[in-house]
């Protein structure tokens, strides 16, 4: 079955038709030839095609895209201005937080994704204080940031860029 949807994705709006099965980073990939996020296990286990979708961090390999007509999706590719480096994906160049860079698009958009979390009050795992305001301790970034796995094992520098994004270096 075939569905007709409007996407904007990185500030270009785009309608097209899909077929109902289609996921987000199919559609994404394959079709608008948006090739930021990767696909890394297309199970939702990896995050590495993690992107913003109307603001919160969404994995696209589970999302259907005729479950988002009309949805705004950033890519990490469409967190920047123009040259200007996005403070997150700065901090990613700056603590060298990325060796092969295929995972970094997800654990880009995944950091500022959960940063905003943080900054509304949204509890993890690890936070004992449910009350207070969130206190991202590297095991709050540690666990917050534990969807996106890393291949080349860039933790450290991962770490240390959310870390600095969060105020905290
Ligand atoms: S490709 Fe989506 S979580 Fe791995
Ligand atoms: S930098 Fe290579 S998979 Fe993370």
């Amino acid at each position: 079955m075939q569905s007709d949807i409007t996407i904007t994705v990185d500030g270009t709006e785009h309608h097209t038709t899909v077929d109902t099965r289609t996921t987000v980073l199919d559609l994404l990939r394959e079709r608008l030839g948006v090739t930021s996020p990767k696909k890394g296990c297309d199970h939702g286990q990896c995050g590495s095609c993690t992107v913003l979708l109307d603001g919160r961090r969404h994995l696209t390999c589970l999302a259907l895209a005729v479950a988002h007509d009309g949805a705004e999706v950033t890519t990490a590719a469409g967190l920047s201005e123009g040259e200007e480096l996005h403070p997150v994906q700065q901090a990613f160049l700056d603590h060298d937080g990325l060796q092969c860079g295929y995972c970094t698009p997800g654990q880009v958009c995944s950091a500022v994704g959960m940063l905003d979390e943080a900054k509304q009050g949204h509890p993890s795992h690890v936070t004992e204080d449910l009350e207070a305001e969130a206190d991202l301790t590297d095991d709050e970034i540690r666990e917050r940031m534990s969807g996106n796995l890393c291949r080349c094992g860039a933790y450290a520098g991962i770490l240390a860029a959310v870390r600095e994004s969060a105020g905290r270096a």
